[in-house]
């Protein structure tokens, strides 16, 4: 009973405090006259035990600013800033002077952030701290996805990179780390598409048109970007998405569906990473043995989860829909993939059987691509890359003022439509660039016969 009769008071006095102070802060001077001593720092620790120089660890937080039971407050003997000093380290009675106000914080930006609070700083996390003597706001120091001086040094070449670059707000606040796990998702190619001999074909270079356009080709036929989220498979999406298009392509229009990059994902596991990255060969082995569903019985959630299905499942049993008129027993599956070898092979798969799927490499400044004709700046630093599957849709060329045109390829991404050109990009076509041209792959569905 007595006990809590004393806490009530006590919250009393506080507010009282409370109240005194912010009134002396408005005039510039906090104000301690007329506040009895109080055990406001001397409670924390050992009483009578009084620290000599500036101790922080010998301080109390009070209203906003730190109390100190230490002699850095006691700079002549008459201030004091906090009303306990005296008390508990000279044993004399508070002696009431002009006060002082310390400035116990970090000045950052024109800003005042008190010991302990942190702000972003983009993809950074910045804490005041008061310990070392001086106060000074401390950041993290990741590279970030969203570099204003990257944005800076492309759109400043831009002239002679041939592409603009900016601030993609969804990237934002993110670190390059983030980005490179989480956005791209294919691993290493080199390991086993290398290994794949590319297939040969016959054809005249020379009669490959200038430009094309899957999407113009096939209307309604070829798959939309999608955005993969904070979930690295890239792996899984360009394969589903290469898999829909050459379905609608080859069924004539008869089958053309969007297959569920999910059921990929999910029920995929074998060797693969799932959100953390897959391989490619493994992705189409599955497609080829297993099959998949389409994208509405089997939606996108952006997450591995628990496969939903037994590996060998029947079209009925998986009671999903099939399109008007398809008498589709088994899931839609695909032949073995095969490889393409070089720039006029792939134009010629692209204008014969639809999109391809390739893997690039990639450079902190792909991220921050806006428009234009993609190739690696040099200027920008790239000791991070990784890997990450895309699918070439169609080709064309910029014809300039001077010089020969520009070559390049039109690529669909995954990372939503407001990124870049409505989620394309365009690289340069010819040179390998980011090894574009290295690890393209195709394969045939197996549409049902009519
Ligand atoms: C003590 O501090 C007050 C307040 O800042 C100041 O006006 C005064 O000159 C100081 N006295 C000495 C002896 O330094
Ligand atoms: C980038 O975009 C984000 C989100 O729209 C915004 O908060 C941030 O200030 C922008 N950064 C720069 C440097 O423009
Ligand atoms: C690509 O290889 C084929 C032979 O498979 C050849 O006819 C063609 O000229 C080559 N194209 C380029 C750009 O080297």
């Amino acid at each position: 009973m007595t006990r809590s009769r004393n806490d009530f008071r006590l919250t009393m006095f506080i507010g009282a405090f409370v109240l005194t102070l912010f009134f002396s802060y408005a005039q510039g001077i906090p104000d301690f006259s007329g506040l009895p001593p109080g055990p406001y720092c001397g409670a924390q620790y050992p009483a009578l035990r009084c620290c000599d120089g500036r101790r922080d660890v010998c301080s109390a937080p009070i209203v906003g600013t730190l109390c100190y039971c230490d002699d850095f407050c006691d700079r002549n003997q008459t201030a004091d800033c906090c009303p306990d000093y005296w008390s508990h380290c000279k044993g004399k009675p508070v002696d009431v002077g002009p006060p002082q106000l310390i400035q116990v914080g970090c000045l950052f930006e024109g800003k005042f952030y008190a010991h302990g609070q942190s702000i972003k700083q983009n993809c950074n996390k910045c804490k005041c701290s008061t310990l070392e003597k001086k106060a000074e706001m401390l950041c993290e120091t990741n590279p970030c996805l969203v570099e204003p001086d990257i944005i800076d040094t492309v759109n400043f070449e831009n002239d002679r990179l041939g592409w603009r670059a900016e601030n993609h707000s969804e990237f934002w606040g993110r670190t390059l780390a983030d980005g490179m796990q989480l956005r791209l998702g294919t691993k290493n190619p080199s390991q086993y598409v290398t290994k794949m001999i590319p297939v040969r074909t016959v054809y005249d270079p020379t009669k490959l048109p200038k430009s094309f356009d899957s999407a113009e080709e096939w209307k309604g036929k070829i798959a939309g970007v999608r955005d993969q989220g904070w979930c690295g498979a890239s792996w899984a999406l360009s394969t589903v998405d290469v898999a829909s298009d050459r379905y609608g392509i080859i069924s004539k229009g008869r089958e053309v569906v969007e297959l569920s990059a999910q059921h990929l994902l999910s029920c995929n596991d074998r060797g693969q990473q799932g959100c953390s990255g897959g391989y490619l060969d493994k992705a189409w082995l599955f497609v080829r043995k297993f099959g998949l569903v389409d994208e509405d019985c089997y939606p996108w959630t952006g997450a591995k989860e628990q496969c939903r299905f037994p590996k060998r499942i029947t079209f009925d049993q998986t009671r999903c829909r099939r399109p008007a008129g398809s008498t589709r027993k088994e899931l839609y599956k695909v032949t073995p993939s095969y490889r393409l070898g070089n720039e006029t092979d792939i134009m010629h798969e692209i204008r014969m059987s639809g999109p391809v799927q390739a893997t690039i490499k990639v450079y902190p400044d792909l991220f921050v691509y806006k428009s234009g004709i993609y190739r690696h700046s040099p200027r920008v630093e790239s000791s991070r890359t990784g890997y990450h599957s895309v699918r070439i849709v169609g080709w064309g060329e910029e014809i300039l003022s001077y010089g020969p045109p520009v070559k390049y390829w039109v690529v669909a991404n995954s990372w939503g439509k407001d990124w870049g050109e409505n989620g394309f990009f365009r690289i340069l076509r010819g040179s390998n660039e980011c090894e574009i041209e290295t690890f393209v792959l195709a394969v045939w569905p197996k549409a049902i016969t009519y």
